[in-house]
């Protein structure tokens, strides 16, 4: 992760891989669910499928308006 305080994280996806996508952003695991979100009574990830393996950018600013996909909407927060 880089040091931008919203970035998104680059991840290979593995195709008909399931993948649980942070929503809450308290997980260490960014931009995936750890289970963080229990003890901050927050709601669970959305759960997600790669439909083929390819390089995909995760949005960890949680504002995206395409989860879990980066929209770059990160840019209007800095
Ligand atoms: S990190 Fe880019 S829209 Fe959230």
């Amino acid at each position: 992760m880089s040091n931008e305080p919203y970035a998104p994280i680059k991840v290979d996806l593995v195709k008909d891989k399931r993948y649980a996508w942070c929503t809450c952003s308290h997980s260490e695991q960014q931009p995936f669910c750890d289970g963080s979100h229990r003890a901050h009574d927050k709601p669970g990830a959305l759960g997600f499928t790669a439909e083929e393996a390819k390089e995909a950018w995760l949005c960890t600013c949680k504002q995206t308006g395409n989860p879990p996909f980066c929209d770059g909407s990160h840019n209007s927060l800095i």
